[in-house]
């Protein structure tokens, strides 16, 4: 059995659904030889994928900015991974794909001819965040962002993302909020958000970042909620003193940072702002 996992669900592996114990690639896989792939994590409640049309957009981002070709379309995507939620019956899914460059010898240079990627699949329940995280919120620290330049891929290249997590563990904090030459970027696998006199700023879309699904998503929330929004440079010493900081992805949505830097943030609790579009984010899921 694998640590975390007790059972032996059915995972999706290059073209078949077929038992976990039972999903097995070569060891010269480029994704385990040099991390070439890339990968998606996206939502599901109650059988209902949330955002699918902007996962797969940004999948096929990713693929192409890695220049891998799989021959599949934007609809043969969102066809797999239906098929994975609904072979699931959790109450709420993640699905996670990842897309590797296949199997060849051991050779920086893509394979030549071209070989067939590694495509697999596997759908894992998640709880919904709990009151606790709601109200208490999350602590992190600074930390100086250390990854490469293409931080907008959905790299299966996680080593900078690994370490940050792992340094905020050891500080015994739940997250990093990343800098790089004195800018935000993002936590180790979470878009940040800061708020400043009422208004909601996050860092710009650019290869500094991943674009979370998030991101897109919360702007239009706060757009509804009439919240005014801007995406900028965002300078430490403004998130030292933000009024409100949070924290957004798949499967923690948007959840408070009451504590930054040992710090409380908004007296550690959860501001106005973030209470308004954790509002606005239930009623969508609610509605789904
Ligand atoms: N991580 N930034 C990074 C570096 C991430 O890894 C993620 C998501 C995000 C938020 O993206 P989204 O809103 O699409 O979840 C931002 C996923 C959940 C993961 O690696 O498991």
């Amino acid at each position: 059995m694998i640590q975390g996992i007790n059972d032996d669900r059915e995972v999706y592996l290059n073209g078949e659904f077929l038992p976990l114990s039972q999903a097995k690639i070569s060891v010269l896989d480029r994704g385990f030889i040099f991390g070439d792939g890339i990968y998606e994590v996206v939502p599901a409640y109650k059988g209902k994928p949330f955002r699918l049309d902007e996962h797969v957009a940004r999948l096929m981002r990713s693929l192409s900015k890695i220049k891998l070709e799989t021959g599949k379309t934007a609809e043969d995507w969102k066809a797999l991974m239906k098929a994975m939620i609904d072979r699931s019956d959790y109450e709420n899914t993640f699905v996670y794909l990842q897309v590797t460059r296949g199997v060849a010898k051991r050779d920086h240079a893509f394979p030549r001819p071209a070989v067939a990627p590694t495509i697999f699949m596997i759908a894992s329940p998640f709880d919904r965040p709990s009151e606790h995280y709601r109200e208490d919120g999350l602590r992190t620290v600074s930390m100086e962002d250390v990854r490469w330049l293409h931080c907008d891929i959905k790299s299966v290249s996680l080593l900078g993302n690994v370490l940050a997590k792992e340094y905020a563990l050891e500080r015994e904090v739940d997250d990093v909020i990343q800098f790089r030459d004195g800018y935000l970027s993002e936590a180790s696998s979470a878009n940040i958000w800061v708020v400043k006199g009422g208004k909601l700023l996050a860092p710009v879309r650019d290869n500094l970042i991943l674009e979370g699904i998030r991101y897109g998503f919360i702007e239009e929330l706060a757009k509804k909620v009439g919240v005014p929004f801007e995406a900028r440079k965002i300078s430490k010493e403004e998130v030292a003193q933000a009024d409100e900081i949070m924290f957004t992805s798949a499967t923690k949505e948007i959840l408070p940072i009451t504590e930054h830097d040992g710090k409380a943030v908004n007296g550690g609790k959860p501001g106005p702002v973030y209470r308004q579009l954790r509002q606005a984010y239930d009623e969508v899921i609610e509605q789904l």
